[in-house]
């Protein structure tokens, strides 16, 4: 593989494997509050952005839950960053943001949706942040729905599995 290209620079501190320390957190007023394993990776083959994916299980066995895969992009010379998402039960997500040291917030800018087949309720608004703190990357993700205003729905904390 090609080494990592000049201008993910300021992303360099999240290039790897993560997989949650201990189970993560999710949570919202309309469902049962649960725990899941996830392993994320920001990986690179050179080119200037790193190729991501987030997948997660339920930590009583190998039962997947979601997936997400996509690219995270930065704004050379700029401190903005974007991630393009695409959501395995039925959404694609554009996220923009910032990273300012070892912290990149984000929050969507659009939302998609097949014209049919997804379930309800609709998806308006996420927010997102990725921090290191220690050797520890850290997720945590908001949420907003046609039904219920932006709060948290993720928060999981992870170790580096491999480069
Ligand atoms: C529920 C969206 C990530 C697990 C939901 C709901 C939505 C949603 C819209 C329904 C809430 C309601 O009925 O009011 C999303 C989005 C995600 C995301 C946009 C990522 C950006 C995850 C992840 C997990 C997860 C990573 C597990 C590790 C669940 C579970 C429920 C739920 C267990 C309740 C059961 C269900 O309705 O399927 N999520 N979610 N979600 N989410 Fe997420």
């Amino acid at each position: 593989l090609l080494p990592m290209n000049e201008v993910l620079k300021p992303l360099a501190w999240l290039k790897g494997t993560w997989r949650t320390k201990s189970p993560g957190a999710g949570k919202y007023p309309t469902i049962q509050p649960f725990r899941y394993c996830e392993e994320m990776s920001f990986s690179s083959i050179g080119q200037p952005m790193l190729n991501y994916s987030a997948l997660s299980w339920k930590p009583d066995g190998k039962t997947p839950m979601h997936y997400e895969v996509g690219f995270l992009k930065i704004i050379p010379d700029k401190n903005k960053v974007y991630m393009l998402l695409s959501h395995n039960f039925g959404v694609t997500t554009i996220e923009e943001g910032v990273v300012e040291d070892k912290i990149i917030k984000l929050k969507t800018t659009h939302i998609g949706r097949p014209t049919e087949g997804t379930r309800g309720p609709i998806v308006l608004e996420l927010r997102r942040q990725f921090a290191l703190v220690g050797d520890c990357l850290e997720h945590t993700l908001y949420m907003a729905t046609e039904n219920t205003k932006l709060q948290e729905h993720l928060h999981a904390v992870y170790i580096k599995k491999c480069e």
